[in-house]
């Protein structure tokens, strides 16, 4: 782990930002690397991944009329767009697109005339509409290609229960400009409607109001009447079945999955309580969340009113719960507080992340607490260990990159590390009071990083100026690595498990006589996930013996173990590593496992057998993250 001087840090903060810093990444266009050579420092606010003009004609509503066509694999209809006129000499409404096929754009019955630019390989085609004086709205008839990356459509046989198909979206980052022709920027915020026509046996759902007991007779009308950026806006179709589990909290999945989901997450109510209580009012109505197949790309989606969530973290036990109290978190921090560019991610995750685990402190408790605050903290210095210097920052420059390329845990875990010192510092009511304000006055905007340090100066530093200090707070948020003293967290429940790894490893103690009874599944992450690099063929036979590790039916832990086995070619676990790549699309759980496995001749040989079955069932995210391990 890297410990660096602060000035040392933000000099290299400074490099970055200047015209002469390099990238190793492949991801860059060349147009935007030019952009970058040429710049002479990134400017905040300013959204690098959209093309569309909000600054001089901004759209405010959509209204979205589309039929899912499962035999063409196309959205097939129209969104009217409503927009205001900013610059009084604005004549070009300017829309982001990827791969749409665009057939016509009206306003009032009259085509209006447009053009489509060539596609830019991260961001997609502009496309320019004349707009005439006096006009506000215009309609644009398209359909998506099948190969949209923000919509995958799934089979039969690629859902739990075989009969039906399946459709969902997933906008964040750039890809709702694959399914809809949209300014697609976090910074531009929409309300919406949306009438969805769907084969009658299936039932729509979308980040809008859903009503649990609408007739299933393939007509669905939606609205979303708060302004949400586009990222947040998805929809899913599928034979969906609706369970409640509190008040305003239920559950949609597909049959065979809906009282396994109902009860894994009927704590759901009790998280939305406990954060309400304690960083005011939830703002969304209703708080439901809908089970994915186990294709899609992420552990969960926080589109409002809806929570997209993996069907993997259904272990049995509630212990993979967390997920749930993060997504729920985005309802303020995100949903209601946005970043207003993809560098300013972390103003979303890290606050999120930071909820998470106080939702999970009131909730379960401080012990379960600090055992996921440390393995948050594992998973943050082995990204510090693993990353570039420049992406390692909070506020981070993504200029000629696509952000789904660089996914980390630094603005998750650096940005709550960061917010948990902070907290630390002030006391944790005073803390609580600030983030009930900073929801508050930033409601339903688009902030940047520098209008979040803005706040804090006048604010919580300006109150607190014997315990804050403004060079450390940039140092946090503009310099790499973790600044020295922060707080790290502990448990002292790992400490027994530290003990129990060392006697297994020095062969003082036999696996089978570890005494593992009490051990929950944050136990047995820290015991797998500290073990040294290289084992021996007997520790490794040992341990599968005692815990039959190979066969964990719970997916956080088959990963740590799968990923122990791949390090040490532990055969005996090959047959269930195939397995968990061909059926599970999570990119956190798989990506690491193809990339281990690319690391030997027989080991790729292996990852591209396993890859070319699975590619068909995952989602273009997921294919796209992992293709470059098996080529
Ligand atoms: N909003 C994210 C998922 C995301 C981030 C999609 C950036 C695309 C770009 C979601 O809330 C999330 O963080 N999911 C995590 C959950 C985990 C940290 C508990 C995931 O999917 O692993
Ligand atoms: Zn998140």
């Amino acid at each position: 782990m890297k410990k660096l001087l602060s000035s040392v840090a933000m000099a290299l903060a400074v490099a970055a930002c200047s015209p002469q810093s390099t990238t190793t990444e492949s991801s860059q266009t060349p147009a935007a690397a030019t952009e970058r050579a040429s710049a002479s420092a990134i400017k905040s606010g300013v959204d690098y991944h959209s093309q569309s003009n909000p600054d001089q004609m901004k759209v405010t509503h959509l209204d979205l009329d589309l039929t899912a066509d499962f035999d063409a694999k196309r959205l097939i209809g129209s969104v009217t767009l409503t927009f205001d006129k900013l610059a009084a000499d604005a004549s070009e409404l300017v829309l982001d697109t990827r791969d749409l096929d665009i057939q016509s754009v009206t306003a009032n019955g009259k085509a209006l005339a447009f053009t489509l630019d060539d596609p830019d390989p991260e961001l997609g085609a502009a496309l320019r509409i004349d707009v005439p004086d006096g006009v506000n709205k215009v309609t644009v008839a398209y359909q998506t290609s099948p190969q949209a990356s923000g919509v995958q459509w799934l089979t039969p046989a690629q859902t739990a229960g075989k009969q039906h198909p399946f459709l969902f979206t997933q906008a964040q980052a750039v890809h709702a400009r694959s399914f809809i022709p949209l300014q697609d920027s976090p910074q531009v915020r929409v309300t919406y409607t949306a009438k969805i026509n769907t084969p009658a046996e299936l039932l729509a759902v979308m980040s809008a109001s859903n009503d649990p007991d609408t007739p299933r007779d393939g007509e669905y009308d939606f609205t979303m009447p708060q302004p949400i950026p586009s990222y947040l806006i998805a929809l899913a179709i599928g034979d969906l079945q609706f369970k409640a589990m509190g008040e305003r909290t239920g559950v949609y999945a597909e049959p065979a999955l809906l009282d396994a989901a109902a009860e894994e997450f009927e704590d759901t109510e009790s998280m939305l309580e406990v954060t309400e209580h304690t960083y005011g009012a939830y703002s969304w109505d209703r708080y439901d969340l809908l089970i994915l197949p186990p294709s899609f790309p992420f552990g969960g989606m926080e589109n409002p009113r809806l929570s997209f969530i993996t069907p993997t973290v259904i272990a049995g036990d509630k212990s993979l719960v967390s997920l749930i109290a993060h997504e729920l978190a985005h309802s303020w921090s995100g949903n209601t507080v946005t970043n207003a560019t993809w560098r300013d991610l972390w103003l979303n995750e890290g606050f999120t992340t930071y909820l998470t685990y106080r939702i999970m402190e009131m909730v379960y408790g401080h012990d379960r607490f600090r055992k996921e605050a440390v393995l948050g903290y594992q998973d943050l210095t082995a990204d510090i260990d693993a990353l570039p210097d420049n992406d390692e920052i909070l506020a981070i420059d993504l200029r000629g990159r696509n952000p789904d390329d660089v996914f980390s845990d630094i603005p998750y875990e650096k940005g709550a590390l960061f917010l948990r010192e902070l907290e630390q510092k002030v006391g944790r009511e005073t803390f609580d009071k600030f983030l009930v304000n900073y929801f508050k006055h930033f409601a339903f905007k688009s902030i940047t990083t520098d209008e979040f340090v803005a706040y804090l100066d006048s604010t919580l530093l300006a109150d607190h100026a014997d315990k804050l200090d403004k060079d450390r707070i940039h140092e946090w948020i503009f310099t790499p690595g973790i600044p020295a003293g922060a707080p790290v967290p502990t448990s002292d429940a790992f400490e027994l498990i530290d003990q129990a790894r060392s006697n297994f490893l020095s062969g003082e103690v036999l696996a089978s006589s570890i005494n593992t009874q009490s051990w929950t599944v944050h136990e047995w992450l820290y015991f797998l996930n500290n073990m040294p690099e290289s084992l021996t063929d007997a520790q490794l036979v040992a341990l599968d013996e005692a815990f039959n590790l190979t066969q964990s039916s719970n997916n956080e832990i088959a990963h740590s173990w799968l990923m122990i086995a791949v390090k040490n070619e532990y055969k005996p676990a090959y047959e269930r590593l195939y397995s968990y790549l061909v059926s599970i699309g999570r990119n956190k759980l798989v990506k690491p496992l193809y990339q281990e496995l690319s690391k030997t001749a027989e080991g790729k040989a292996f990852a591209k057998k396993a890859f070319e079955e699975a590619k068909p069932g995952y989602h273009p995210l997921t294919v796209k993250a992992n293709e470059g391990f098996v080529e």
